[in-house]
């Protein structure tokens, strides 16, 4: 070889070397990793790398994400997607390495400030498979007969918004023991719902196994029972729940079955993934399925729909047999999320009735993220909408003052009252709003909701509600008679706080 051959060669090579052995992170990843909270995230990646410019989906368990500008710098790329919150868009970006087959990236997390570290490995065609999977199309639309439960609003506990992820046998059962204890079961709430996170992976024959956190769900199922209380459960149309634990689709007769046979008395059929697959327009037909499966099993099992009031739930809710639809993105424990569902759900009230709910979201009295008063507020208000009476609370260590928001009777009794018709609001203005709700037997229960930040003295005329005076009116908080009045009625409410009253001719 001549000198020239030789140094051409070494120059070619050279050349050629950074696109011969650079990395290449085109393909699919699945990356995971813990947030402050200690729950996992979860995501997958599916790159297309072409020289420096990288492109793809971000895919979270429930919606997938475009990738809308990504570069690669060597082992070093960086990439953004746009993500929508209500009206707010917010652009997350993201930045990592690729080692060899793995990844270490740097993600932000949609509504905090403080990034979580993922590693990723490549899929298995499975992986992929479970994330994407083949549209099966929803079925022809038919009624689902009514399975006759949930003739008043359902009253229970639900793990989800205290204890997330952190739930598990022990936890569940000493939640009944506590509702025992504490007076919970006896003013009615009677339903011990496990939410999101105790799926495990599915057998050989597809059946749905719980993980190590619930070791036999039907022992946990007789012993909630043998407490004289029910025992539910969550699942979701998709391949994946919120927390991306394992759904129930394709296979939603199978899991009816297994919940049946656990003993189980309500699901939570919570959308997240099938948005995915489907479109909002499919929800109904989805939907539709799991009410046939769950009436297939003979078993009476409360069917609550969880898709966040899309595809106007209200209008077919019912006609899937469902008992209770969620109307409203998820509550968190704070004033402004509370009273900012309260004010969305004026005119749903006409679809409501025995058997059938909306269902504005699980109570957060007790958390700690508002005050006594605002509690109060939460309770008088989702009592005025009949709505599902659901603690989301920790019960084993609760006070006084919770449990006497909880377990208030005569305010329970405006929740459960048998009429079964939704109150609605009748006056709005910048510091205070006025909701009835008409009860069996020509009473109403009238809420005058303080929404200013000082205390104030809240008025109403009878007139402006529809009644004709005078009325009888007692006050339901503090079990008082009030007397007479003629007019109309104005009591002193501190800031935030509500006065609720039954009036009756
Ligand atoms: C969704 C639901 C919540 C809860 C979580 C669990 O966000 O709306 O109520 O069930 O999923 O992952």
């Amino acid at each position: 070889m001549t000198k020239v051959l030789r140094r051409s060669l070494i120059v070619m090579l050279l050349a050629a070397a950074p696109s011969a052995f650079a990395a290449d992170v085109t393909g699919d990843w699945t990356a995971t990793g813990q947030r402050s909270n200690g729950s996992t995230m979860q995501l997958m990646f599916r790159f297309k790398q072409e020289g420096t410019r990288l492109t793809g989906i971000v895919s979270a368990p429930s919606f997938d994400l475009a990738i809308v500008s990504g570069q690669v710098t060597g082992n070093d790329f960086s990439f953004s997607v746009q993500v929508t919150f209500g009206e707010r868009s917010r652009t997350l970006s993201y930045s990592g390495t690729i080692a060899g087959d793995t990844l270490e990236i740097s993600a932000p997390q949609p509504r905090s400030n403080v990034p979580v570290h993922l590693t990723a490995r490549r899929a298995t065609a499975a992986e992929v498979a479970a994330n994407w999977p083949e549209r099966i199309p929803p079925p022809a639309l038919h009624p689902v007969p009514a399975n006759g439960l949930a003739r008043t609003p359902p009253m229970g506990w639900n793990s989800w918004n205290h204890f997330a992820g952190k739930i598990d046998d022990k936890t569940v059962r000493e939640i009944a023991d506590a509702m025992v204890r504490n007076g919970m079961k006896d003013a009615g709430y009677i339903y011990v719902n496990i939410d999101d996170t105790w799926q495990g992976t599915r057998d050989a024959q597809g059946n749905i196994r719980p993980n190590e956190k619930f070791p036999d769900m039907k022992a946990l199922s007789d012993y909630v029972h043998s407490k004289g209380l029910k025992l539910g459960i969550y699942s979701g149309p998709g391949t994946r729940t919120c927390a991306g634990f394992e759904g129930s689709y394709g296979h939603e007769t199978q899991d009816a079955r297994t919940y049946a046979s656990w003993g189980i008395d309500y699901l939570k059929y919570d959308w997240c993934s099938a948005g995915k697959i489907y479109q909002d327009a499919d929800m109904q037909g989805v939907y539709q399925k799991m009410g046939d499966a769950l009436h297939g099993t003979g078993r009476p099992i409360v069917y609550s729909l969880c898709q966040y009031g899309r595809d106007a739930v209200w209008e077919w809710g019912a006609a899937v047999s469902g008992n209770l639809w969620r109307t409203t993105g998820d509550i968190s424990d704070n004033w402004d999320s509370m009273i900012g569902i309260l004010m969305h759900q004026t005119g749903l009230e006409q679809w409501a009735g025995s058997g059938h709910w909306n269902d504005p979201d699980m109570l957060e009295i007790g958390n700690g993220g508002m005050s006594a008063d605002e509690y109060r507020t939460h309770m008088s208000l989702w009592c005025i909408l009949a709505a599902p009476l659901l603690a989301g609370n920790d019960l084993r260590d609760v006070s006084r003052e919770t449990l006497d928001i909880l377990e208030n009777r005569e305010v329970v009794a405006v929740d459960q009252d048998s009429l079964g018709q939704q109150g609605h609001r009748m006056v709005l203005d910048s510091a205070h709003g006025v909701w009835v709700k008409p009860l069996a037997g020509g009473a109403h229960a009238v809420a005058l909701v303080n929404l200013s930040d000082a205390p104030a003295t809240l008025a109403v005329h009878w007139k402006d509600l529809g009644l004709n005076g005078p009325m009888h009116v007692r006050d339901l908080w503090s079990h008082t008679d009030l007397g007479v009045q003629a007019d109309g009625f104005s009591g002193k409410a501190p800031a935030h706080g509500t006065v609720l009253i039954k009036v009756a001719p």
